[in-house]
């Protein structure tokens, strides 16, 4: 925040002053304007007195003080203001104006452009382009309105020589979109006449001081000012301004607001008509007028695209209908014809700066604007008019200027003076009225219907015959006598300062002014000969045709006659102050500090002057007493609510009023406060700032809450589509479990029925859900399945399956070849077709030893050849009953050679090659090593299988003890007598017959290549 000022400096706000009067306000005034503090408030208006010097205080830095401030919190300044009005515009979507008024040469014009400036600076933030576009037109717009409208005068070098009201639109987001530029009564009588020391517009100078040598070659002209009648005036006169780099300035802004080449060289070309249509006299030989230069007039037809002859014959010539519809050419008299060229080019001034002013609007006219898209759009309006003029000789154009400044004081007394307290007096608010000065009787002196002067003057105007300057003013002495404010030296013949028969004068607000009716009807009528508007319209210069519209019309055409000049003035004043009076104004009240244009002087009297008739001190009086802020009830309450407990989010008090009451008492400022009928009346700002600042603490926490209620809406709402889909996927996998089972029941229904109890039936593919549910069931299947074969299976055949099933169980398919194919047959030594030389002698051996040794089943016999302790081989029977293992001599009947009790055999080994080789380990560890030979039945089929499954089936089922089988791919371990063998198995070619062999570790089993 920036340093607020010392007390040295005076006071800020005239509120602020210890008494209200003149005095005491004057003495601040001045002592401010010596300290260089050029602006003061009034509340929310801005006092401003013209420094005329450069101050540094509208830089960036200053910007940034005043952006998003409130009015109290900066020293006094423009931008404050500006500030101000921007943020209602923005926060509060309220259309906003800001006038600005005071004397010519009163800073109104700079004040204009640094407001504009101010809000060129704060807005936009993004950079968009569309919008930085706008604001450089807008900018720019400045700078050739300015050179077409503004002159040097006496008072001021760069006077505003017409009236500006500029709109400017913003969008939702508060940044500018567009704008549109009103102008008004531009003092067109300058074009052909300047007052002593005075300028021509400085459009004219610029271009015959800055143009380059081929336009000015082109315009056939030459670069000196003093050579043409209409800027030889001003030829001399010094001004601050350099015209040759503002005609520079002027060119650029023209292009880039969006004037076309050609567009700018017509406006030239008009700038040279004018020049040479100055230079241009008329001479009279006896009846006949003519053209003093014929060359003006060529040069004329080339620059506006016309041909010479129409040119003389418009300047020379005027035509007339006559009542039988015939058409006439009257010559012109030398008087007439300078009289006419003079209307002319006061015409043709006016059109050009009117069509340049209605080229910028098309530029900066909102386009495209949808609200329903883009939100409210507010506008600013900023007024930059003509200050109050007292001249030594005052004509139309000051009474047209005085009476648009008596209507903006009115406007002014209405807002803050009238509105004011009658608004206090309706709310019903304890109130001291204010005295003031109401300037509306002279308001209604000017404007009045039927009875006013421009009524007055409009009749005089529109009067049949020959009505003079001093009819019109006899016609006001008449009408006017009794009214205070009006006088004339008829009516006050001791009055010398006033002339008979020419002068009146009027006691304006701000002062007495005395106006001369010297051509003033003919000024107001402002006639224009139908030929130069045909001339023009028919140039093929599309810009000049573009300005004459009514040229198209045929002479014998009856137009109706036209509003006259003052009547239209007060149309668009009264326009404008309508439009004013239905925005939030703002206020900047400039005082002129001296006529010297200098820095240094305070002239006591003139300010003085100037602040009695601006108001300013009543104006101080109504804001003191007054309130700076009033809200009706409803609205302060949906602003601040949520500040207070009581009201939100919704009061249960009996009106809103009391609402209001809890809210101003909670936070303590009851004092400042006035409650009216319908409305919260605050008396400071400061009040009010403390209840912004909370709301605007408050805001982004009632935003959490409304984000959170809303998330939670939407989470619920998510929520309830995930139930709906898991039911949905419930279903769904329920449906597909069922279908699973009724898709098995269907698939598996018959089984029972089919040859292979449904072996062959395809399984379905299980939904994931159930895949664990499936291999169990293909398990119960097969289990059944099984249950189903091995049903249909003979007892008889039951003691092999088993045996198989052992076999099967215990090689655990690390042995390819068990003979799982074959019928196994168990005793083969009793078999005549597996040994059908020795099985008579086995059987008769065997039922002895069945009797002697008790067995009741044989597991397994046939030959063997084996390895005795001394590593010997030999062949050998091998019988294997439920009791005891036999080896037998079978070349001595079968004689057991040697008897082991099978409940010693604990193992067995075998490899996992097709080789019939078997070891059976013992606890006593001396382990049997044989090789199964086999007879005639199925000679070369695996027995190795058989022994295994037998003696393992009979170990597990009879005996309920295991017998372990190890499948060994290389070597078999043994023991012998307590010592550790190792049988490995080899190929041997040319070996006949397997048969064990020494080696180092123990033994090898060579077997033959087959
Ligand atoms: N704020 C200011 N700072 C510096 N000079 C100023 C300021 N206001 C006005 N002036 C000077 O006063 C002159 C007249 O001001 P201007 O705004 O044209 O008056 P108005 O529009 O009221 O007739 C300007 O040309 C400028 O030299
Ligand atoms: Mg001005």
């Amino acid at each position: 925040m920036a340093e607020l000022e010392g007390l040295e400096y005076g006071k800020s706000d005239f509120i602020l002053l210890d008494e209200v009067t003149m005095e005491h306000f004057m003495e601040n005034l001045k002592l401010r304007f010596e300290k260089g503090r050029i602006y003061t408030f009034i509340g929310e208006v801005v006092v401003s007195v013209n420094p005329y010097r450069q101050l540094d205080i509208y830089g960036k830095e200053a910007v940034e003080a005043y952006r998003g401030r409130e009015l109290y919190e900066n020293p006094p300044h423009l931008f404050a203001m500006a500030d101000a009005a921007y943020k209602a515009m923005k926060m509060r979507a309220k259309d906003t104006c800001i006038v600005i008024s005071g004397e010519s040469g009163a800073g109104k014009t700079e004040a204009s452009k640094y407001i504009m400036q101010y809000i060129a600076a704060i807005t936009n933030p993004n950079q968009r382009a569309e919008v930085e576009s706008v604001k450089n037109v807008l900018l720019k717009s400045n700078c050739v309105l300015e050179a077409f409208g503004n002159a040097k005068t006496n008072r001021n070098d760069n006077s505003s020589r017409f009236g500006k009201y500029m709109d400017i639109n913003f969008n939702f987001n508060g940044d500018p979109t567009g704008g549109h530029i009103n102008n008004y009564l531009l003092e067109k009588s300058r074009v052909v006449q300047q007052q002593e020391g005075e300028r021509n517009f400085h459009s004219f100078y610029q271009l015959l001081r800055g143009g380059s040598q081929e336009l000015i070659k082109s315009l056939f002209l030459e670069k000196n000012p003093a050579l043409y009648v209409y800027t030889s005036e001003g030829a001399a006169s010094i001004t601050s301004n350099d015209d040759h780099s503002s005609h520079k300035a002027v060119l650029n802004a023209l292009k880039v607001i969006g004037f076309t080449p050609n567009e700018i060289d017509s406006i030239y070309k008009i700038l040279g008509t004018i020049l040479h249509l100055g230079n241009l006299e008329f001479t009279s030989e006896g009846e006949n007028v003519q053209v003093s230069a014929k060359e003006a007039a060529e040069h004329i037809a080339v620059l506006t695209s016309t041909k010479a002859a129409d040119v003389s014959k418009a300047l020379l010539f005027r035509t007339v209908a006559t009542g039988g519809g015939e058409v006439i050419n009257k010559g012109h008299s030398v008087q007439e014809a300078s009289y006419g060229k003079d209307a002319f080019v006061k015409a043709l001034y006016e059109r050009l700066f009117s069509w340049i002013v209605s080229h910028i609007n098309t530029v900066i006219e909102v386009k495209d604007y949808n609200p329903m898209l883009h939100g409210k759009n507010t506008v600013i309006g900023v007024l930059d008019i003509y200050g109050f003029e007292i001249f030594d000789n005052n004509s139309f154009e000051q009474f047209c200027i005085n009476y648009c400044n008596e209507k903006l004081q009115q406007l002014f007394i209405e807002l803050i003076m009238q509105q004011e307290q009658e608004e206090y007096n309706r709310e019903g608010i304890p109130w001291q009225q204010i005295e003031y000065c109401n300037n509306q009787i002279i308001v209604d002196l000017v404007e009045e219907p039927h009875k006013g002067i421009i009524s007055i003057l409009e009749e005089a105007c529109l009067g049949v015959g020959k009505v003079t300057d001093t009819m019109f003013l006899e016609s006001m002495d008449s009408k006017l006598s009794q009214h205070p404010h009006y006088t004339s030296r008829k009516l006050c013949p001791t009055d010398k300062s006033m002339e008979y028969r020419r002068d009146f004068r009027i006691r304006h607000y701000a002062g007495d002014v005395t106006y001369s009716v010297e051509g003033i009807l003919d000024k107001n009528k402002d006639p224009l000969f139908q030929d130069f508007k045909r001339l023009m319209y028919n140039s093929t210069d599309p810009v000049l045709r573009d300005m004459w519209p009514e040229g198209r019309l045929s002479i014998t055409e009856v137009t109706k006659r036209p509003l006259t000049a003052a009547t239209l003035f007060k149309n668009s004043i009264i326009s404008l102050v309508d439009n004013l009076a239905c925005k939030v104004p703002y206020y900047v009240r400039c005082i002129k500090p001296n006529e010297m244009k200098s820095p240094m002087l305070f002239d006591d009297a003139r300010c003085q002057h100037q602040v009695a008739y601006l108001g300013l001190l009543e104006n101080v009086r109504v804001r003191r007493a007054g309130f700076a802020y009033r809200q009706p009830y409803d609205r302060f309450l949906q602003r601040y609510k949520m500040t207070c407990e009581y009201t939100w989010p919704n009061h249960l008090m009996e009106s809103d009023k009391e609402a209001v009451e809890a809210i101003v008492r909670q936070h303590g400022f009851s004092e400042s406060v006035e409650y009216g009928h319908s409305k919260l009346f605050v008396r400071t700002p400061r009040s009010l700032f403390t209840l912004e600042q909370e709301r605007n603490a408050l805001i982004p926490i009632l935003v959490l809450f409304l984000q959170k209620v809303w998330r939670g809406a939407l989470a619920r709402m998510r929520c309830r589509k995930l139930w709906a889909v898991y039911a949905i996927m419930g279903c769904y996998k329920r449906y597909k479990v069922k279908a699973h089972f009724w898709e098995v029941s269907r698939r598996f229904s018959n089984v029972r029925n089919m040859a292979d109890y449904g072996w062959s039936v395809e399984w379905p593919a299980p939904p994931a859900a159930l895949a664990q549910f499936h291999s169990i069931t293909q398990g119960l299947y097969r289990r059944w399945w099984a249950r189903q074969i091995v049903k249909n299976i003979p007892p008889s055949d039951m003691l092999e399956v088993r045996a198989k099933v052992a076999a099967l169980a215990a090689l655990k398919g690390e042995r390819p070849t068990w003979g799982w194919g074959r019928a196994w047959e168990r005793d083969y030594l009793s078999l005549a077709n597996d040994s059908p030389q020795s099985c008579t002698s086995f059987v008769e051996m065997t039922k002895e030893l069945k009797k002697k040794d008790q067995y009741n089943t044989v597991l397994f016999s046939g030959f063997v050849r084996k390895v005795n302790r001394f590593n010997k081989s030999t062949d050998r029977a091998l019988l294997i009953t439920d009791k005891n293992i036999y080896k037998l001599d079978p070349r001595k009947q079968f004689r057991v050679m040697k008897k082991l009790p099978l409940e010693s055999v604990t193992g067995l080994s075998v490899t996992s090659g097709a080789d019939q080789m078997v070891v059976l380990h013992t606890s006593t560890q001396d382990d049997v090593l044989v090789y199964l030979q086999r007879g005639q039945l199925c000679p070369n089929q695996d027995r190795v299988g058989e022994l295994l499954g037998n003696l393992s089936d009979h170990f597990t089922r009879v005996m309920c003890k295991p017998l372990s089988v190890s499948v060994r791919s290389s070597a078999l371990q043994l023991n012998m007598r307590g010592k550790s063998k190792n049988v490995t198995v080899e190929t041997k070619p040319g070996q006949a017959n397997a048969d064990f062999r020494k080696n180092r570790n123990g033994f090898t089993l060579l077997v033959p290549a087959s």
